[in-house]
């Protein structure tokens, strides 16, 4: 069995993942979404203390599973540094104690393998990761061929949720909040300009959207909150589909898949699905469960890493808020 550990941002958890089968055995998370709520946003500091915390209260429930573990996983990057290293160094402390290889793993392959939780793989494969750190388009083949194909050049499509929320003073994390709002609002009513719609550039942006949204409410009183809700959900998603219908007329789609904790929204999973039906592509998604940083999209990685024997050790694994490829 493998035990990993994730860290990277607001979310504690632990796996256990066996390593013939790739069942899960166990998965326990701890968000902190709560504390982070009155500041709108993750405080890091704030997160890493909350980390120190939970993790530690997780692992206790681990003990049982100790004796058979072959390998500790901890996600090393991308996220925030200070987060990153309370994982990395338990991960690190039980490879010593109980004399185990140490795998490093990359928090957006994680993302990716959470559509295999307990699954076995399908590749090559399209992924739009849409979460509160990254917005980007990969070509997947394996685990090691990933490339990306088009990256934000600003902020994700997660965060800008998050930002129109604190902006209403709805909370945090701000996408489920918006979804919500969004249902009953006219997504016609506020005529955001779609980013970048006149650049050939397949890349995205939600800065400006952002700013536009920020205007708007200003300028508005609470009972327009649903109606700028649903128009900006409806804007920022149609930047989405704009860019991959360009990408898909010169590379057409076969298996699409949509990861990270922003895939769990609806008005985005029924945008892409209609953009899909023309080429006749199969669409994956993850279980709801498993949108949201988690350990055991980290664990299913894990298994192939250890199978692999992309093993690091203790003295040079280290975090890297940014992650390339
Ligand atoms: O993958 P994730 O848990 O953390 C990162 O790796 O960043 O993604 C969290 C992000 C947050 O920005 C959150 O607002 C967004 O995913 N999110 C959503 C929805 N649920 C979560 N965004 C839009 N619609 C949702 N339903
Ligand atoms: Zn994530």
């Amino acid at each position: 069995m493998i035990l990993s550990i994730e860290s990277s941002c607001d979310d504690s958890a632990i796996s256990i993942t066996e390593i013939k089968t790739k069942k899960l055995l166990f998965h326990k998370k701890i968000s902190q979404e709560l504390e982070h709520s009155v500041y709108g946003g993750v405080v890091p500091e704030l997160a890493a203390r909350l980390h120190a915390e939970a993790l530690p209260h997780i692992l206790q429930q681990c003990e049982p599973y100790f004796k058979d573990l072959k390998a500790v996983a901890v996600t090393s990057t991308p996220g925030l540094a200070v987060t990153l290293v309370e994982g990395v160094t338990m991960a690190k402390a039980i490879a010593v104690s109980l004399d185990i290889p140490i795998i490093g793993v990359n928090h957006l392959i994680g993302h990716i393998y959470s559509l295999f939780i307990e699954k076995e793989t399908i590749f090559p494969l399209t992924v739009l990761l849409v979460s509160g750190g990254h917005t980007q388009v990969m070509e997947v083949k394996s685990l090691t061929e990933i490339e990306t194909v088009a990256k934000s050049m600003d902020d994700s499509f997660g965060e800008s949720f998050d930002k129109v929320a604190k902006m209403m003073g709805l909370g945090y994390p701000g996408g489920p909040l918006i979804q919500e709002l969004a249902k009953d609002g006219d997504r016609e009513r506020f005529n955001f300009t779609v980013p970048l719609h006149q650049s050939p550039l397949i890349a995205f942006s939600y800065s400006g959207l952002k700013n536009a949204v920020r205007l708007a409410v200003e300028k508005s009183d609470e009972s327009d909150y649903k109606d700028i809700a649903a128009s900006f959900e409806h804007i920022a998603t149609k930047h989405l589909t704009m860019k991959l219908k360009k990408y898909f007329k010169t590379v057409k789609p076969q298996t699409f898949a949509i990861v990270g904790g922003a895939s769990a929204n609806l008005y985005l999973r029924s945008q892409i699905e209609e953009l899909l039906k023309p080429h006749n592509a199969k669409l994956l998604l993850s279980e709801l469960k498993y949108c949201s940083d988690n350990a055991a999209m980290i664990g299913r990685v894990a298994v192939e890493m250890y199978e692999k024997e992309m093993f690091s050790s203790v003295e040079k694994l280290d975090v890297a808020p940014r992650s390339y490829f």
